[in-house]
Parts: structure tokens; sequence; C-alpha cells
């Protein structure tokens, strides 16, 4: 049983129709599951990256950044395991000639064998046997398409850091345990995408690696656990649909020896799942590194004199997913007391909301429009606004509050005498009169939280 209501439906609409998703390529019937970021949904996926960039980066002395290039040397692929191990299990129809992953619920029989059905056709007999599928996309380098020029979409933007690892180390004299972070595009040419934005081809990550001395991987992982947990809580997202799934040894990626999931609950089919990864990759990749490159990528320790090469933590989370998990957590319908409509609310964390406040007139007369827009205007250095003087009040206030703006600024009768503003709160509908002056310190208290 679902444990939380299914808005994704509404949600589309709602994304769509106010422009925080459009679908990719629309005008050609839109490509399979790539999804573009209009003017508010660019807004909040850079509130997400940007506030997770100031707790993983800015704020802390022991993380350094990175932007490593998507495409790499082809042996980054092959060092990694993603040639031979980044793989799912594939069948084809030959009748409909649609794509399941082989261990596809929905496909009844054994896939190869005439009992088998096609959960899309229905055909009984036509599903191939199952095939490993390489998930990373292919393209050439330089103007000539044979095969050695072949470079992969990254799937993870994890191997750019390690092959930077010394790098890093190097140039900024970091000492261990210390770590990197990136935030940039993946891609997966996933065989079951779906779900709106929730698991798409083209996507991004942010992932930090964290450097340790073997053996204190096993502290670092839960010191990570915690921190990562506690970040998701301070986005607002509801305590109660957050929780840990701890992956089984059968469930481990080819480099984990230890791997938590963040999981949120989507409600609805979707349920619980996963929106970021904590692993313990141990020395798995540095070690892969050092062999296929023929390169040391140890680390020197001079206090004790000693080369190791260390284990890494990772914390490995999805913008996009976690921006699907804020629109699911946030949205709400209720009735308003005296009104006959009743309004959707997008609860967004006001440090997040693509709009921080909505500056109205309250009528397009006695010099209110042009004190509105002063107001907007000086407050624009600081904060996104959006001034808004068509249709009633009402219809104006609902507008905002569907797409999460936490505050309503309004000019009104009195504004002009006394240099005041009324400001309406999105959640407890309650109105502060309030002097221009002070706008701007009561915005910035509010959303810093
Ligand atoms: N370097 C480790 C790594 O890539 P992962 O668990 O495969 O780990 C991390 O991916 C996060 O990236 C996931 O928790 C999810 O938020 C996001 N992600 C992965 N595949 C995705 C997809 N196809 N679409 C959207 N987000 C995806």
């Amino acid at each position: 049983m679902p444990t939380q209501p299914d808005v994704m439906e509404k949600l589309v609409s709602l994304a769509k129709r106010r422009g925080f998703v459009f679908q990719s390529s629309e005008i050609y019937g839109g490509t399979g599951s790539v999804w573009d970021y209009g003017p508010l949904g660019v807004e909040l996926k850079r509130n997400i990256q940007e506030r997770w960039w100031h707790a993983m980066v800015r704020s802390r002395g022991d993380i350094e950044g990175l932007d490593a290039a998507i495409l790499m040397h082809p042996r980054t692929w092959e060092a990694s395991g993603h040639v031979s191990g980044f793989v799912d299990p594939l069948v084809d129809c030959r009748n409909c000639k649609k794509r399941f992953r082989a261990d596809d619920p929905k496909i009844k029989g054994t896939p190869g064998t005439p009992g088998a059905q096609c959960p899309a056709c229905g055909m009984k007999g036509t599903l191939g046997e199952a095939r490993q599928f390489n998930l990373m996309f292919k393209t050439f380098m330089g103007p000539a398409e044979d095969t050695a020029a072949i470079v992969y979409l990254r799937p993870e933007t994890a191997q750019g850091t390690y092959v930077n690892f010394l790098n890093v180390q190097q140039s900024t004299r970091q000492r261990i345990p210390f770590g990197i972070a990136q935030i940039g595009k993946a891609f997966r040419n996933e065989i079951t995408p779906g779900n709106f934005i929730f698991r798409t081809r083209e996507f991004e990550q942010m992932e930090m690696q964290f450097f340790v001395e073997p053996g204190t991987d096993m502290e670092w992982f839960e010191y990570w656990k915690t921190q990562r947990m506690e970040w998701h809580r301070g986005l607002g997202l509801s305590p109660d649909r957050l929780t840990f799934h701890e992956h089984a040894a059968d469930e481990l990626a080819h480099y984990a020896r230890a791997a938590f999931d963040v999981q949120f609950d989507f409600g609805g089919s979707l349920g619980f799942q996963e929106i970021e990864g904590i692993h313990n990759r141990g020395d798995f990749d540095l070690t892969q590194h050092q062999k296929f490159s023929g390169k040391k990528l140890e680390y020197f320790d001079q206090g004790s004199n000693k080369r190791f090469t260390p284990f890494v933590v990772e914390t490995a989370a999805g913008p996009n997913r976690i921006l699907l998990a804020l629109l699911v957590n946030g949205y709400r319908e209720e009735t308003v007391e005296g009104e006959a409509e009743g309004r959707a609310v997008l609860g967004l964390h006001p440090a997040l909301a693509p709009i921080k406040a909505g500056v109205f007139p309250l009528v397009k007369k006695d010099g209110m429009p042009e004190m509105a827009k002063r107001i907007a205007d000086s407050l624009r250095p600081s904060f996104s606004v959006f001034y808004d003087d068509s249709g009633a009040i009402g219809r104006r206030y609902r507008r905002q509050d569907e797409i999460g703006t936490p505050f309503c600024i309004t000019v009104d009768g009195e504004s002009a005498a006394g240099n005041s503003v009324t400001v309406r709160d999105r959640d407890t509908l309650q109105q502060e009169r309030i002097t221009v002056a002070a706008l701007g310190e009561y915005i910035g208290q509010r959303i810093a939280a």
C-alpha cells in the first residue's frame, strides 16, 4: 500500500504550466526521458546545488572543489570497471520491438523460452534471451569515426575526482583526511527510465569523495551518513519521508565495501527511493587507476613518514531527484477559510524557493504600481522578486503560492503615507505591516534559516 498520496501527475502538469520542467525537444514529440529546466526549475535546481556547495565546500576547510570534464580518456572506464561491469541484463521482444530489463517483474516466464510472455504486446515466445547491455553512452572524439576514437560520456562524476586526486592534493597541500567535491552532468543509457525526472538518461550529480587513512574508513562512513541525512532534513524534506536503506552483499556495486542509500518516500507507486548513495569504496578506484595508468596515486604522510593509497568514502546525490522530492514533499491543496476556491501550495523552504517575494500594487492606480515597481527594483540585487499587477489580488497570491514563493508584498492605500507595505506569509496567511526600509532585513532573516 502506498504510504503517501500520489501527486506526480499533478506535479508534471504544474511543472510544465509554471515553467519548472519541460519535455526536451517537445515540438518534435519529445526525447525519451530527457527534460529541460524552465525559468523556475533552473532557479530551484541552482538553489539546491548552491546549498550543497556551501555545505560541502565553502563552509568547511577540508573539502576542495573540482569541475572535471565529461569526456575522459577511455582507459578511465576500463580501470573503473564500467566497461565490463556497468551493465544491465536486457531482453528484446521480436514482435513489438520493446526492450525490458530481464528482471522486470511484469515479464511472465523466463525470457528466451517459448512460454515467456511480453509485458507490452502480450505475445508468447517472442522475448529473446537476456543480453548484457552497457549503460554508457559512446561517442567519437575527432573527425574519424573509427574505434580508436571512441569515448564515453561519463556515467558518474567520481572518476574525474579519482584521476585528479594528486593534482588537487598537491596544489592545495591538503592533508588526509580531506575531500574533493564536484557538481556536473552524468549520462546513463537507462533501460527503464521514467517517473518524470526521477530516472533520466542525462542528469546531474553532486558527488564528494573523502580520502582517508585505511582503517578509519568506517568511522568516516558513519560520520558522512549522519551529515548527509541532516542536510536532507535541512532542505525541509519531512523526516518521516526520509530513511536509510542498507545495501545487502548482493546489491553492492562492484566498487563498494559498504553502501547506504538515503531514500525519500515519493508516494504512489514509487514509494521509498534513493536520492543519495553513501559508499565506502575502499582503495578500489585509486588502485585500479594506478594499475591502468602506471602512475602512482599514493599519499605521503609527512607526520608518520609513510606512503599509502587512501580509502574513499563517497557521497553521491542527484539534484534532479532531490528537486522532484522537494516538489512532492511540498505540494499540498487546502481550503481557505471564507473563500470558495481552495489553493495549491508548494511548501518549499524559503532558501530554496525560486522566487523569494511577489511584489504587488493592490490596484493599478493612485501611484501604487510605481511604488511597487520601485520596491521590486530595490530588492532585486539581493533577492529574486516578481512584480505582478494583473488580475485580482487573490489570484496573484494564488499564483505565487503554487510556485512556493514564501512572501507577498502588497502596496495598498496606506503605503504612500507611512512608507509601509503588507507582507503576507505563504504558509500562515498572516499579513504584517512593515516599513519599506525594513523589507530587505525581514526577508533576509527568514530565508537564511
Ligand atoms: N559515484 C557513485 C554513483 O554514481 P549512484 O548511486 O549510481 O552512485 C548517485 O548515483 C545519485 O545520482 C543517485 O542517488 C541519484 O540521485 C542520481 N542518479 C543516478 N542515476 C540517475 C538517473 N538515471 N536519473 C536521475 N538521477 C540519477
